[in-house]
């Protein structure tokens, strides 16, 4: 079949009986659940992890939107993650395939895990950390970032990671929302095939006013010269190799708080979405096994996401590791030294279980399918999608050109808040239709929901999704700010629902399409950016007078942030022109990251505003993506867009 017409067709792909003989997740899951869902969380919970006080009640929610699950349990999820599987005897069994990018290799046992994890629980506590006390995580995509969040865990001591990418501006913010004591960094780490500095981002991040940190804890990863402040540095090899390997994994509460991890909200200031220990590790052992199809005792299973993301808390670290699997983590870009260097990686490690991004696929679409064609890639038996949705014709590919036509693709939606796969494909089970994630998985119950707030089937009508019950790995809300976790989530339909934020349809078939954020939340490369964030950052320049930010769709990351400025009177006197576009672009940069660069920055004199004075927009989108720009009618001015399109034709930035 041609390429051209393999996205023509109307496919679905019906499970292989191979394939559903040995698979986790089967139909009865689904019965189970939907006779007593609360009986099957707590089977769930029971089978899959080790308590160490049986729980009495799975779920109170009497207090909702504020839940509590298996209520006056005690465990600890370092123990589950690790010592576990050591005194169940599989101490020797790989835990992490670590690969570098400059190709360095280690490969570390469950019994090597436990006693690093204990020597750096241990380090921690002489750093005067204890349990309640948040820990701030800025490291790069190495074995001491999970590490580092299993030492957190087994004292009870909530992490805050921050993707390494974020900038010392947005790191400040996340260390004083979470007033965390403790930063754990590297000198750097390695990035497209030079290393990158992290450290310095650290420094700046505590240099400025008052904040919370006492100690910055640094791995040395690329021996690059450093800063050092001897009141404040410490070297994890120093405390960290010194330490005892015995540390007593001591029981927590259920509901005591497992980690922190910022997410872009619809305001310029990021929500700090806090999940709890229970619940949170009881749903990612309990997805991975179904969703993911992980065989511990034979599968090596790879996500490519950075640790410093909710997939990598979920699916790089708790669930994978809470089902004593074998994995891969690799710390660099797919391009480094070579486009071929994930499946020189899937080849070399026998990878069965890739999970990745559309954003991702799309990118190996576009360097041709030559490149994984020159790798034996017959190890994989599973593949899975995150982050976005994934096209039809990114789906197909992605079957046939890494998947060799037979390995099922689970495209699995989910979000930072939710912790855990929600809706998703049961392998084996589900007949799978490409772009759709298709069903909730058995536990969790979703509806699609119309302007009203009336829930409907119909085929491709458009709605909200909303989740309609508690699930055991739901955020508990913003860290200290209750008001804003009800409003955010339980107030647009009423607080029976959980808003999402994603539009969705059903098809024919029953089956759910997510088709994006309906709210002011950007997705690019599977990473969500708000437009308010991007627009304070843009105001903040002194050139800036007003902004305003769309998503305007990309063929390869999704989505592009798209930039409209209005200059102030002495800037724009100053020509504004191509100069002031690349500054504005690295000031963005600067404040909030690399990720959050707008692709094109329009310096405008005007904005499209309705009468109220809200932007519009969905003009700016129009004229973004290149199309005919939409009813102007609600425009205080309609002459706005006349004007920027102008602009547009006559090739301004
Ligand atoms: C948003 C959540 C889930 C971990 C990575 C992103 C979008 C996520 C899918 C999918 C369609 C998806 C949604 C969601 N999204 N997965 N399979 N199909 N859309 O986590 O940063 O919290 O973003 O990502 O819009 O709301 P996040």
């Amino acid at each position: 079949m041609s390429e051209a017409s393999l996205s023509q067709e109307h496919h679905t792909f019906p499970p292989d009986p191979a394939f559903a003989a040995q698979a986790n997740g089967t139909a009865d899951l689904y019965a189970a659940a939907d006779a007593d869902y609360e009986a099957f969380w707590a089977q769930q919970a029971r089978d899959r992890i080790s308590w160490a006080t049986d729980f009495e009640q799975t779920l109170d929610w009497s207090n909702a939107p504020f839940a509590k699950w298996f209520v006056g349990g005690t465990l600890n999820a370092a123990y589950n993650c690790v010592d576990r599987h050591v005194e169940a005897g599989n101490g020797d069994r790989v835990a992490i395939h670590f690969e570098g990018e400059p190709g360095d290799t280690r490969s570390i046992t469950y019994a090597e895990l436990q006693r690093e994890v204990c020597k750096a629980a241990n380090a921690l506590e002489s750093l005067g950390i204890g349990k309640g006390d948040t820990v701030a995580i800025y490291l790069p995509m190495i074995p001491e970032a999970a590490v580092a969040m299993l030492a957190c865990a087994r004292i009870g001591a909530p992490h805050s990671v921050v993707f390494g990418g974020f900038s010392a501006d947005a790191l400040n913010t996340r260390i004083n929302d979470a007033d965390s004591r403790l930063v754990i960094t590297a000198d750097g780490g390695y990035r497209r095939g030079a290393p990158s500095a992290l450290k310095p981002a650290v420094d700046a991040a505590i240099a400025v006013g008052d904040n919370p940190v006492e100690k910055v804890l640094v791995v040395r990863r690329t021996g690059q010269e450093v800063a050092w402040d001897d009141s404040r540095d410490v070297w994890w090899h120093d405390v960290v190799d010194a330490a005892s390997d015995q540390h007593e994994a001591r029981p927590h509460d259920a509901e005591d708080p497992l980690f922190i991890l910022y997410t872009s909200g619809t305001t310029g200031k990021p929500k700090g979405i806090f999940h709890t220990t229970g619940g949170y590790l009881t749903q990612v052992a309990y997805t991975n096994s179904v969703v993911h199809d992980v065989h511990p005792e034979t599968d090596v299973y790879w996500c490519t996401a950075d640790i410093g993301w909710v997939t990598g808390h979920s699916y790089i670290v708790y669930g994978p590791l809470a089902n004593g699997a074998t994995q891969l983590m690799y710390e660099g870009t797919p391009d480094t030294p070579h486009q071929g260097r994930w499946w020189e990686l899937i080849e070399k490690y026998k990878v069965s279980i890739l999970y990745t991004a559309p954003t991702a696929v799309r990118t190996f679409m576009k360097w041709g399918h030559d490149v994984p064609q020159k790798f034996d890639l017959s190890s994989l038996r599973l593949l899975g999608s995150v982050g976005e949705p994934i096209n039809p014709e990114a789906w197909l590919w992605y079957r046939k050109w890494i998947g060799g036509d037979r390995c099922p693709i689970v495209d699995t939606w989910w979000q930072t808040e939710t912790g855990a796969i929600m809706i998703s494909p049961l392998p084996g089970v589900t007949t799978l239709e490409p772009g759709s994630a298709q069903k909730p998985v058995p536990g969790v119950s979703a509806q699609i929901l119309d302007d009203e707030g009336q829930p409907f089937t119909e085929p491709e009508k458009v709605g909200y999704l909303v989740l309609t019950k508690p699930w055991p790995s739901m955020l508990r809300g913003i860290w200290g700010d209750p008001e804003r976790y009800q409003q955010t989530y339980w107030s647009r339909f009423g607080p029976k629902y959980y808003f999402a934020g994603d539009g969705a349809k059903y098809d024919a078939d029953g089956n759910i399409w997510l088709l994006g954020r309906v709210d002011d939340v950007m997705n690019v490369s599977g990473h969500r950016l708000s437009t308010a964030e991007i627009e304070s950052a843009l105001v903040s320049h002194p050139a800036v007078a007003e902004a305003a930010v769309v998503g305007a769709s990309d063929e390869t990351t999704g989505q592009a942030v798209a930039a409209f400025v209005i200059l102030r009177s002495e800037a724009a006197a100053d020509g504004g022109g191509p100069d002031i576009v690349q500054e504005l672009r690295n000031h963005v940069a600067k404040e909030i990251g690399p990720i959050a660069k707008p692709r094109s920055i329009m310096v405008v004199t005007e904005l499209p505003k309705t009468r109220s004075g809200k932007i519009m927009r969905r003009l700016l989108k129009d004229v973004a993506e290149g199309r005919a720009i939409g009813d102007v009618t609600t425009l205080a001015d309609s002459s706005v867009m006349t004007l920027i399109k102008e602009g547009m034709a006559s090739g301004a930035e």
